[in-house]
């Protein structure tokens, strides 16, 4: 009996670890709308996440969880994935998932936008100071890269930054809010050109 509650109490304080393993069989569920590959669905409205930064990956999951992400009453993609990370049991299982994501192979995205690639350079100034030149991020910043991204996905996520659907939480979502300012310079074309820049970007 004693045994038994040793070997109980043991296998609950035993720390969790992050395997390979664990980040490949919780993807299974992921790719029911992100895709095999991480290609994305715009149908759902799942982007595409292959190769997207661990961190990046980590610190979404986290505010998907929390309800800082996806639960604004006109975020409906956003509130589509919230449960999925929700379903995410614990620290180690986030972990696994994010390094599983992060190690697909980056696919090229298809553009489906029809914009101003001249102009979108002029926007595009107003970004490089977070995310870089060659729109590859910076982690410092916590500014994801946004080449590798679906063109429509990063539209939208323009607009939910601006309508305040996105990073509306100045104490829970600091780091979200930095791009509100950005997007309420931009109307709804010079979103089109950015992005058709982005898009560009090799
Ligand atoms: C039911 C469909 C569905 C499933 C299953 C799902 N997602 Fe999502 N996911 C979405 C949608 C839709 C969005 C876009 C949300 C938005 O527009 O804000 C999204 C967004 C994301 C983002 C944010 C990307 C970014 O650029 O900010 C990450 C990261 C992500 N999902 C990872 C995952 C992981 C990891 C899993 C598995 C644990 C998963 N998703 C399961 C539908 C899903
Ligand atoms: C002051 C720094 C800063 C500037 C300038 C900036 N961004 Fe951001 N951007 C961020 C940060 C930080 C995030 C991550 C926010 C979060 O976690 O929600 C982000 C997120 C984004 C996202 C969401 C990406 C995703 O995968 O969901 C898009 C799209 C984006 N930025 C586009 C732009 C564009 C286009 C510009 C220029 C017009 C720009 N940003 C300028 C800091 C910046």
């Amino acid at each position: 009996m004693l045994r038994l509650y040793v070997v109980v109490a043991l296998s609950f304080s035993l720390p969790v670890v992050a395997s390979p393993r664990q980040g490949k069989q919780t993807y299974a569920f992921c790719a029911v709308c992100h895709g095999e590959r991480g290609e994305g669905n715009h149908t759902v409205g799942a982007p595409q996440i292959a190769g997207m930064e661990e961190w990046y990956v980590r610190e979404q999951l986290l505010k998907f969880q929390q309800g800082v992400r996806g639960t604004h009453p006109e975020d409906i993609a956003g509130m589509r994935m919230r449960p999925m990370a929700r379903y995410l049991q614990n620290t180690a299982q986030i972990e696994a998932v994010s390094a599983y994501v992060a190690a697909l192979p980056t696919l090229k995205s298809t553009s489906t936008l029809k914009g101003s690639w001249v102009k979108g350079e002029v926007h595009y100034k107003l970004c490089i100071a977070c995310h870089g030149a060659d729109g590859k991020g910076n982690s410092q910043l916590k500014a994801p890269a946004l080449v590798g991204r679906s063109d429509w996905y990063l539209l939208t996520q323009m607009r939910n930054y601006k309508a305040g659907v996105r990073g509306n939480d100045p104490k829970r979502d600091p780091v979200g809010m930095t791009m509100r300012p950005i997007t309420m310079t931009l109307d709804e074309q010079a979103m089109i050109d950015v992005v058709a820049y982005i898009s560009g970007l090799r």
